[in-house]
């Protein structure tokens, strides 16, 4: 039987390359514009690192990873998601030493077995922005803005969610309460929610049963057991995205599903996508440079989940461009190779090795989408010229090779 690519994973063959490409291409200039420069980490990690950063009790390290031992006999596995892999990155190459702030933007493969769905993939891409080393709440209005201005280049819809997970001083003490009441509330919730109860509380918030959505309803609020700094941080970015025109709405049962997260926590929906309709997210996470073993670094992040985005994207149009050079004599087959290679130092060519009308050539540059077609028939081989038509502006003319290189070529 033929070989398939695996469950939940995909080719990715033009014309959708092409709006990887187009993404990419603009949301990089966009996180350069704010200040953030590309970074590569590897794709395999220790799985020790997941574990610790992600959390053992989210469902992610819990049951998704694709974890196994290496031939030297290390656990590894590979990257579940991009925060992890640059924290330890930042870590290794002692930049949490430094002074200063430190931005950096990421894109590719992440892998989580999940149950393979619309909008869901067990290998999917990110695209990813990771900010270190800045406290102020500026930093985190100004990371939702970047997301915007994604969005927006591509005139995507969407809902911008906000929480806060609150912080080492208020957190624990909000736990014990949820806990408390959890205990109350036990017969009434489902078996996940009482293993988080054990685990991680708070991710019972996030439960999608409607059952337990329910009881959750009289749950304590976190945003109303917030210390003070984290409830004067939580207002100042939400004054701070309304003076800059963004639209919110403040979730409190926005947990988010890995357990590095404090404070401010976000997610972008949107409603053209279904089930999966989360688009990005992102959060602080103050403690995990020091978690895993850094100098304390504040830091906050997001990442974009490129498929979800690309199923939202049009291509533009695409205009005319290049040449189409077509020779109609055998013997003009090695000239035109050499002005092809010629010319491709600067545009698109598009080059048939093979003889053939002049129709049959027209043909071949209206399928290619050329501005021009360039054709060497036996006259114009004779005379060192080519006849030249720009199918923009329907206009034809032979010019001698010379000019016609200068024009297009170096
Ligand atoms: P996340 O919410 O797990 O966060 O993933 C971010 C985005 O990746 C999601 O909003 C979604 O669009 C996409 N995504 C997640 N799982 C899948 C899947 N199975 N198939 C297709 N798309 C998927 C993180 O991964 C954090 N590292 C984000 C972050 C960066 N937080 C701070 N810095």
């Amino acid at each position: 039987m033929a070989i398939k690519a695996l469950r939940g994973m995909k080719d990715i063959l033009p014309p959708l390359s092409e709006k990887y490409l187009y993404f990419l291409q603009n949301a990089s200039r966009l996180a350069e514009n704010f200040g953030f420069k590309y970074i590569e980490t590897p794709i395999l990690e220790e799985t020790a690192l997941f574990k610790r950063s992600v959390g053992e009790s989210s469902d992610i390290v819990g049951k998704e990873m694709y974890q196994f031992i290496d031939k030297g006999g290390n656990d590894v596995c590979l990257r579940p998601e991009g925060t992890a892999g640059v924290v330890r990155s930042f870590i290794e190459h002692k930049l949490d030493r430094q002074e200063g702030n430190f931005r950096y933007f990421y894109y590719g493969p992440m892998f989580r077995y999940e149950r393979p769905q619309k909008g869901r993939f067990r290998e999917f891409h990110q695209f990813g922005c990771e900010s270190f080393g800045e406290q102020s709440v500026f930093e985190d209005a100004n990371m939702i803005m970047l997301v915007k201005e994604i969005l927006e280049f591509f005139n995507i819809d969407y809902t911008l969610k906000i929480n806060s997970l609150g912080c080492p001083k208020c957190m624990p003490k909000y736990k014990t309460k949820l806990i408390e009441f959890l205990e109350k509330v036990e017969a009434k919730i489902c078996e996940d929610c009482a293993r988080r109860k054990a685990t991680n509380p708070i991710r019972v918030l996030d439960c999608k049963i409607d059952a337990c959505k329910d009881v959750y309803v009289d749950a304590p609020k976190l945003l109303e057991n917030l210390c003070d700094e984290c409830k004067s941080d939580f207002s100042t970015l939400q004054e701070l995205l309304k003076a800059n025109r963004i639209d919110f709405e403040v979730d409190i049962f926005l947990v988010r599903g890995l357990d590095y997260y404090t404070k401010t926590a976000f997610e972008f929906v949107s409603g053209h996508l279904g089930a999966q309709n989360a688009i990005a997210g992102g959060g602080r996470f103050d403690r995990l440079v020091e978690f895993l073993g850094g100098k304390p670094t504040p830091a906050i992040g997001f990442a974009i989940g490129v498929e979800r985005i690309l199923d939202l994207i049009e291509l533009p149009q695409k205009q005319r461009e290049g040449v189409y050079l077509g020779v109609m004599i055998e013997e003009a087959l090695p000239l035109a190779f050499e002005i092809a290679s010629n010319l491709r130092k600067k545009i698109f060519v598009e080059f048939p090795y093979k003889k053939k009308s002049l129709k049959a050539h027209l043909k071949g540059a209206d399928k290619t989408n050329t501005r021009y077609a360039a054709i060497i028939g036996e006259d114009e081989f004779k005379q060192k010229s080519i006849w030249l038509k720009d199918l923009e502006e329907k206009k034809e003319e032979i010019i001698n090779i010379e000019e016609f290189l200068k024009r297009f070529g170096d």
